[in-house]
């Protein structure tokens, strides 16, 4: 059967939500708060973080595929945790753009800088983000090195939500994206964030969310601390 073109299926645009930040500053936590009430969910989780937070676990693409096919329209919130590699990324993509075309999911990419280039979008990841849209498929796209991922995931945002950042590079390259000084960028403290929303003629707002302290033992509900600097 072919697909069903996005214009048969006439469903809404989906959104492309761009989340950037340095280590430990809000952009995973804000991610899921964004997803909590959505029932169809599909992660590039290459730390392992979501599934503490109830999302099933997949650990193998070739199986992934197989659910994802047996769910069809059903709901399905499903963290997928392989190495991370532009294949398995690029597996995961179309896993994603397949998954959503038959119903609209929410397809959230976990540190985009490891497996996208600046000028080169992976072939199925290029086609979530300038394809998936028009199938309704909302994205997530999360990285703490913006000048290092495939740039489309700034220039084709509907929305960009920026925490603090370390690079005042990033800050720099960040802040001309948001319309704002880049004071505004460097000021930010922890959970702090600028969003934009392409979507409108609104100016950036400013917007925080809660952190908890970390705690000094192991907890599988605390984001991996493997990829983390040390403690300041
Ligand atoms: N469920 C939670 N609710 C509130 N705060 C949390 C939660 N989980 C972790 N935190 C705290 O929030 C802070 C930000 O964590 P978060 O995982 O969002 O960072 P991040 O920006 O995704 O970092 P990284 O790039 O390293 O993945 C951390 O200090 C963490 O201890
Ligand atoms: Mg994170």
């Amino acid at each position: 059967m072919d697909p069903q073109t996005p214009q048969q299926l006439n469903r809404a645009d989906g959104t492309l939500t761009t989340i950037v930040g340095a280590s430990r500053s809000g952009k995973t936590v804000s991610a899921l708060a964004q997803v909590r009430n959505e029932r169809r969910v599909l992660v590039w989780d290459y730390q392992g973080q979501w599934v503490a937070h109830g999302f099933e676990e997949s650990t193998d693409l070739a199986a992934l595929a197989d659910r994802l096919e047996a769910l069809g329209n059903s709901p399905a919130r499903i963290a997928v945790r392989v190495p991370f590699n532009e294949l398995n990324f690029d597996l995961w993509s179309e896993c994603a753009m397949a998954w959503g075309i038959v119903a609209p999911i929410v397809a959230v990419a976990e540190e985009l800088a490891d497996v996208t280039r600046v000028n080169k979008a992976v072939q199925w990841w290029g086609a979530l983000v300038r394809g998936g849209l028009k199938y309704g498929i909302d994205i997530v796209a999360i990285t703490q090195r913006p000048q290092e991922c495939d740039k489309t995931v700034l220039g084709n945002a509907s929305v960009l939500r920026a925490f603090r950042m370390v690079k005042p590079s990033d800050e720099a390259h960040v802040a001309e994206y948001l319309r704002v000084a880049v004071e505004a960028v460097t000021a930010l403290g922890n959970g702090e964030y600028l969003e934009r929303d392409f979507r409108t003629e609104t100016p950036a707002q400013k917007g925080k969310i809660q952190i908890r302290t970390p705690r000094p033992s192991a907890n599988p509900a605390e984001p991996s601390p493997s990829a983390d600097p040390p403690p300041r």
